[in-house]
């Protein structure tokens, strides 16, 4: 008999996937500028950490909100005692008036539809408790965010069946590749319980055209079955085109109301949060949101948090600000990364939001293959010394993409990164080239030795 469950010992965690080696490799040699300048720099982390000066001046200058004061009184035995799993009332209103105000005032949200968990990783995980028996299916667009492995699958017994995108149309959803996946489904005899996107998407960094929004809808909508959109990098979108939640593609089929939709939430990407552990899940179905409410029991928010953030955000001048803030620094950043990349004869696919590039480097591979993958990102790793991510972890499935995270550092570690990375490309067209020449002179040399001997050989024949 084991020491541990089957349950805690099963290998649907995806802890070996090489997106959390990476992490492990990193932490065995970080890079820091003064103390380690030959370390690894870490791109596989989306963190976003461009804007704290914004949120650190926005605390300095209102030290109540982190001392548990109100109009100058403590607040600290009503925090320290609180312990409602709805949540603060104050707090929940102030995430739905930011979840709108990301969304350009185009949908409003009702803060009783709200659900608040520890981070996104919880609400998702809820909602697979909520909507699906052990064994039941979600759809997911490939390239998809690794830790879904562990979120969706781990604890729940849900399977994941991928919807196949590739790089022929940019990696959008097409009505074939979700029926073939539907399909797929079905032949293994699983009960398809919905689809999960992500929108803006990790790790394209791209947001969702209507039509593909349109088109889910129709589908769940003609199979009966849930949507859950996972809108964690809503606040980050930089560029055109804008975004479109899903509440507001709803709204515009007059669907508004529709209660196999639901949405996940966190601050830790928005707002750069990770730590903080600020979810939630927005459901129009009360069912599913009593259902979540009693599940959060294992994942609350502490009341000092939910304080703090509901000081913040209801400052409607600060929020604003930082939206728009953040944003033009993001874009700045992946500008910097994608002709940091093109230095070095590299493409990404075009993005306009999140904190990373999905990169392609499929010119660079040995071979079309996956294992040519796995010895490019080693290299990467071990000799340029940068983590990032290779597609086959996001179940990417063609050979050769990477995501590239460019908010978690500081603007020379990211020049740091793309010198590195030049030398590396020159090393190995270098490399490629010594081969060829070396090939094309064994040729010559072959054709020489050829003639040579051919020569010989007449003329012996001719004595
Ligand atoms: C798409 C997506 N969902 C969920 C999460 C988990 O976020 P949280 O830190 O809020 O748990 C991440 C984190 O990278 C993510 O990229």
């Amino acid at each position: 008999m084991g020491l541990l469950s089957r349950k805690a010992t099963c290998n649907s965690h995806g802890q070996d996937s090489s997106y959390f080696l990476g992490w492990l490799e990193y932490e065995k040699n970080p890079y820091h500028h003064l103390h380690n300048p030959n370390g690894i720099i870490q791109m596989g982390l989306a963190e976003n950490q461009l804007s704290f000066d914004l949120l650190e001046t926005w605390l300095a200058k209102n030290p109540e909100a982190v001392g548990c004061k109100r109009d100058g009184q403590s607040i600290f035995r009503e925090l320290a005692l609180f312990q409602d799993y709805h949540g603060l009332p104050a707090f929940k209103k102030a995430l739905v008036d930011f979840m709108a105000e990301i969304r350009g005032n185009k949908v409003s949200f009702e803060p009783n539809n709200i659900v608040l968990t520890a981070g996104a990783t919880s609400a998702n995980e809820t909602l697979m408790f909520c909507l699906a028996e052990h064994g039941d299916a979600f759809l997911l667009p490939t390239p998809y965010y690794p830790g879904f492995d562990r979120d969706l699958k781990w604890r729940t017994g849900v399977q994941i069946v991928p919807i196949h995108c590739t790089s022929s149309n940019c990696f959008r959803i097409t009505a074939s590749a979700i029926e073939e996946a539907y399909q797929q489904a079905q032949k293994k005899n699983l009960t398809v319980k919905g689809i999960l996107i992500t929108n803006p998407s990790n790790p394209l960094g791209t947001t969702m055209t209507r039509p593909e929004l349109n088109l889910l809808i129709n589908f769940i909508t003609d199979k009966q079955i849930h949507l859950i959109s996972d809108e964690i990098y809503s606040g980050t979108v930089f560029n055109s085109p804008s975004f479109i939640s899903i509440m507001e593609a709803l709204k515009d089929m007059n669907m508004e109301k529709n209660n196999r939709v639901h949405i996940v939430y966190s601050l830790s990407k928005d707002l750069g949060l990770p730590g903080f552990r600020v979810g939630a899940i927005y459901s129009n179905d009360p069912t599913v949101v009593s259902a979540a409410v009693k599940m959060s029991s294992f994942g609350l928010v502490s009341s000092q948090t939910q304080y703090l953030l509901s000081v913040m955000l209801s400052d409607k001048k600060f929020r604003n600000h930082y939206i728009v803030k953040n944003q033009n620094r993001l874009l700045k950043r992946q500008r910097k990364l994608v002709s940091g990349l093109e230095k070095s004869g590299i493409r990404c696919l075009e993005s306009n939001a999140g904190l990373f590039c999905w990169v392609d480097m499929r010119h660079l591979l040995s071979s079309d293959t996956f294992e040519a993958e796995m010895e490019l990102w080693e290299r990467i790793i071990y000799d340029v010394k940068l983590n990032i991510s290779p597609g086959s972890s996001c179940h990417c499935n063609e050979p050769g993409w990477f995501r590239v995270c460019f908010a978690n550092m500081s603007e020379d570690a990211l020049e740091l990164a793309m010198q590195r990375l030049k030398s590396f490309v020159g090393s190995i067209k270098k490399h490629n080239h010594q081969e060829s020449e070396k090939l094309r002179k064994e040729s010559h040399i072959g054709k020489w030795i050829f003639r040579l001997s051919f020569q010989s050989f007449n003329e012996q024949d001719q004595r």
